[in-house]
């Protein structure tokens, strides 16, 4: 079985779809973490930014792989390299580059199709895996998604301002939202949750309750 959970950036998707799949025992793909580390890639081969196929054949080539507690670039961990500022703002260029998009795609289905997952993302109820049994948008205001990203961030030793961080997760909606290929977009079968308000652990039980009624 495969449940999709996609929504905008800072609603809380990674911490719950990683405690859903505990819960469900099922295995768990970031799928967020596989542009950040594709950018990385491109990052560290100085490729230009405006090429779109440089940048693709650069990430065709290289070895990305999202496993449930760490990130591997060619077999090195990445876990915490994928996360700064800098790669943050960079990934935009793996995101909206429609030819990495479907190498990933690719790569993602082949390692969904080896058991039951929880994916998480932009594109998996609409493009990655648009049979999947549950799909899932969460949703939360841009103020609690920005506090939240910004409390992340200060815990792992980046000093940003919170009006900073708003304002490039701003940038990233419309960005995410505009791309001709796998917009951030709900699959019309999806199940939207608001997180505002809720702890992780609130919207894990409304999760399961909602993956539950799926079986
Ligand atoms: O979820 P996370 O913030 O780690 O994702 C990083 C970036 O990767 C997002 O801004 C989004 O543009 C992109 N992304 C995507 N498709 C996915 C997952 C993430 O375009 N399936």
């Amino acid at each position: 079985m495969i449940v999709t959970i996609d929504g905008p950036a800072g609603a809380g998707k990674s911490l719950v779809a990683r405690m859903l799949a505990e819960r469900l025992g099922f295995r768990f793909l970031d799928t967020g973490a596989m542009y950040r580390a594709a950018a990385l890639a491109a990052l560290r081969r100085n490729v230009d930014w405006n090429d779109e196929s440089a940048v693709a054949a650069v990430v065709a080539a290289a070895k990305i792989e999202s496993l449930p507690d760490r990130v591997l670039l060619d077999g090195e961990d990445v876990t915490q390299a994928i996360r700064t500022v800098e790669i943050t703002k960079l990934t935009r260029h793996t995101a909206n580059n429609p030819q990495v998009r479907r190498h990933l795609v690719a790569l993602q289905r082949h390692v969904v199709a080896a058991g039951n997952y929880v994916t998480e993302g932009r594109d998996q109820g609409t493009v990655a895996f648009p049979n999947a049994e549950c799909k899932i948008f969460l949703v939360a205001s841009p103020e609690e998604r920005a506090r939240r990203r910004h409390r992340d961030l200060v815990a792992r030793g980046e000093t940003i301002a919170l009006e900073e961080v708003l304002a490039q997760q701003t940038e990233r909606d419309q960005s995410d939202s505009a791309r001709a290929a796998g917009p951030l977009i709900a699959a019309p079968d999806a199940v939207e949750v608001n997180t505002d308000g809720l702890t992780p652990e609130q919207v894990v039980d409304k999760l399961v309750s909602v993956a539950r009624n799926k079986t």
